[in-house]
């Protein structure tokens, strides 16, 4: 793959397997610099190698190639305490990380931003995380930045960080107590933790803009990193329960502080649909209240088995049923939080708006496998609105909440076998696969067929290429 520049990110609702992807490009593009430019600790971007699972939340997904340079943009909410646990992970398991720059200009997600998300962020289904209360601050210009705690030279900045834990901190305490009848935080306790990490990652602070504007120069091929999807974005998701940043090209350029410019645009889907949390999800299979009693399972807990019964009233038409196997098949759970995902099918009228919103020219699909044993595939091409056909996404969610999707049925197929070239897949994956890129009006350059680094493909750009227009 011979191009310059490259933005991945999410075509639906998060979890479409970008770390996976990012990964397997940073090797076959030759890429020198990974920058992530959007979210937090709220995103999972799992890889899986030979030996092992690695789940990154904060640290871009090219940390695992040490010739390649990371890093953390100024668009990225940074939780400085779940930084150095993901790096003390890290490196228990050889990955040294000194391949890892942090932007002197991302903002800080405080202990307070957490109690905020967590008493607040309930009826978006948040990730509890901290990350909308840290965007607020942001945009209120009250928040705290890593060049508040870290100095221009890498040193913790002691005296100027206390100043302003105590201005903000003090501030967000009465918001605590008085308007939500909370308890106050320990400013001093606070303070400790932060400057003890900081003193992990301090010589690891830079300028982004000018690190990334000399490996530009100096020839590095980029590629830019996004968290969630372009269904979460601020505000071209489905508001307001969307993540508080830019999932999307516009969050690129804000997130890095140079014109990213990517010659390839890749989002990445999945060969379903999934949501966490809640909002509107047309076409989703089973009842969301009923998966989150029933599907719920503690993070890390062994995945159980469809029972055969379970799969004959799949079969049969059970919507339920088949939103459960799509879930245990993908094993569509939280790799941050361990919840159960809400699961559907492709929906075409979602990646097309992801398509258009980012001008994406290239496409990933992820977990082709996990359709496998399905007699009859289905794919929203077209929503339902009151009574109205319609293929774009339309921006009211109570529009999209009663949206019924229109599908088109498409033949499935045994097994993927272990598949190295498109032209050995079975002939009717080969049809999905294309319909997929015909739709989306963007080529298939990389399809996933499993899990392991191995399982992917990579398509020439004829292959799947050849767009029309939508139904
Ligand atoms: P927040 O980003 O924690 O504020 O959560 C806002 C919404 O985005 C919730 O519905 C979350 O479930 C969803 N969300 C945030 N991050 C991710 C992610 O990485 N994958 C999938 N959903 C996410």
């Amino acid at each position: 793959m011979d191009v310059r520049s490259l933005l991945v990110l999410g075509a639906q609702y998060g979890d479409e397997g970008k770390g996976k992807i990012v990964d397997l490009l940073v090797e076959r593009a030759r890429v020198g610099t990974v920058v992530r430019f959007n979210g937090g600790a709220n995103a999972g971007h799992t890889i899986v190698l030979e030996d092992g699972r690695f789940a990154l939340h904060q640290v871009p997904s090219g940390i695992l190639h040490p010739e390649v340079m990371n890093l953390i943009g100024a668009g990225v909410a940074l939780d400085p305490l779940r930084l150095v646990e993901e790096l003390r992970d890290l490196r228990r398991r050889g990955v040294e990380c000194t391949n890892l720059r942090v932007s002197d200009r991302a903002h800080l997600v405080m202990p307070w931003h957490h109690v905020l998300d967590g008493h607040l962020g309930g009826r978006l289904g948040t990730t509890a995380r901290g990350i909308g209360p840290c965007y607020e601050d942001r945009a209120a210009r009250c928040g705290l930045r890593v060049g508040d705690l870290v100095d221009a030279r890498g040193r913790v900045d002691l005296k100027h960080f206390a100043a302003r834990v105590r201005e903000v901190g003090t501030a967000k305490n009465l918001m605590l107590t008085r308007q939500y009848g909370l308890d106050p935080l320990d400013l001093d306790e606070i303070l400790t933790a932060c400057t003890e990490a900081a003193q992990v990652f301090a010589p690891q602070v830079a300028d982004i803009s000018e690190l990334l504007e000399e490996r530009n120069r100096a020839g590095h091929r980029v590629l830019y990193e996004g968290a969630q999807g372009a269904l979460l974005d601020v505000d071209w998701g489905t508001y307001p329960y969307v993540t508080s940043s830019s999932c999307s090209l516009g969050g690129c350029a804000v997130g890095v502080g140079l014109n990213p410019a990517p010659e390839m645009r890749m989002g990445v889907l999945k060969a379903y649909a999934t949501r966490v949390g809640e909002g509107p999800f047309p076409g989703e299979l089973g009842d969301p209240e009923r998966v989150k009693q029933h599907d719920a399972r503690p993070a890390g807990s062994p995945l159980p088995q469809m029972t055969s019964a379970q799969r004959e009233a799949a079969l049969a038409g059970d919507q339920e049923a088949m939103g459960r196997w799509l879930r245990l098949a993908g094993a569509e759970f939280g790799t941050t939080t361990g919840r159960p995902r809400r699961t559907g099918w492709l929906d075409m009228v979602a990646v097309r708006h992801a398509v258009q919103v980012s001008g994406l020219n290239a496409l990933a699909l992820t977990k082709l496998d996990v359709l496998d044993g399905i007699p009859t595939l289905k794919m929203a091409v077209a929503y339902e609105i009151h009574g109205e056909r319609t293929t774009r996404m339309p921006s009211r969610v109570r529009d999209l909440g009663v949206a019924r999707p229109v599908y088109e049925e498409l033949p499935g197929w045994s097994c993927l076998g272990g598949a190295t070239r498109f032209e050995d897949l079975p002939p009717q994956a080969q049809v999905f696969v294309q319909r997929v890129a015909e739709l989306a009006g963007a080529p298939v350059r990389v399809l996933s067929v499993g899990g392991r680094r191995s399982q992917s493909l990579m398509l020439p750009e004829d292959l799947c290429g050849a767009p029309t227009s939508p139904p």
